[in-house]
């Protein structure tokens, strides 16, 4: 599979079957997550896996959604602002930025396993910070659900590419 498949491949998933997500799986997929780039490389990152029930039920009251709690496991990365790098002059944080890299990383590396995510923002950080008993400092940035789709999930719906591309000027 090369990678434009891949990214066509990679889609939102809604529905998950029961099936265990084998260990050796999971750990290259975060293997794989852990090779996105960060700005100066300050990988202000963390990804908490959720696999008994209950605490997967403590996740799901901060995204209270039926398929949610289908899949087998649980991700939910986290960043941490203050190791992330920030720009001097206007003093932007990266911290965003490099979460969304390394959710990127890690949702194409499932879809290469044949595994299923959906990136969830939409959640309740204070009851998401809450069910992880996160300290201080480091935020909820996304979760998402880790398996085997149930289905063939919906296909994709995109802007008309000359919408969105500007050839020479706007
Ligand atoms: C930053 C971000 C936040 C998202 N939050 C949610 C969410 O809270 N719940 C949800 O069901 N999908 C969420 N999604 C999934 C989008 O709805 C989905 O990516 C979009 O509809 C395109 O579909 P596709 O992922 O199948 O290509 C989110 C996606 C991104 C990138």
């Amino acid at each position: 599979m090369d990678f434009s498949e891949l990214a066509a491949k990679r889609i939102s998933v809604r529905g998950y079957r029961p099936d265990p997500v084998p260990e050796d799986v999971l750990r290259r997929i975060l293997e794989t997550a852990h090779t996105a780039p960060s700005a100066a490389n300050r990988q202000p990152w963390h990804i908490v896996v959720l696999r008994d029930e209950p605490a997967r039920r403590a996740v799901h009251e901060a995204y209270p959604r039926d398929w949610f709690l289908s899949a087998p496991l649980i991700l939910a990365v986290c960043v941490e602002p203050a190791a992330a790098w920030t720009r001097a002059e206007d003093g932007w944080n990266a911290a965003d930025c490099d979460g969304a890299i390394l959710m990127t990383h890690l949702t194409l590396a499932a879809a290469e396993a044949g595994l299923g995510t959906c990136w969830i923002a939409a959640f309740s950080p204070a009851k998401l910070r809450a069910a992880l008993a996160l300290p201080d400092g480091i935020v909820p940035f996304a979760l998402t659900p880790l398996g085997v789709p149930a289905d063939g999930g919906r296909p994709k719906q995109r802007k008309p590419l000359a919408d969105i591309v500007h050839d020479g000027r706007w």
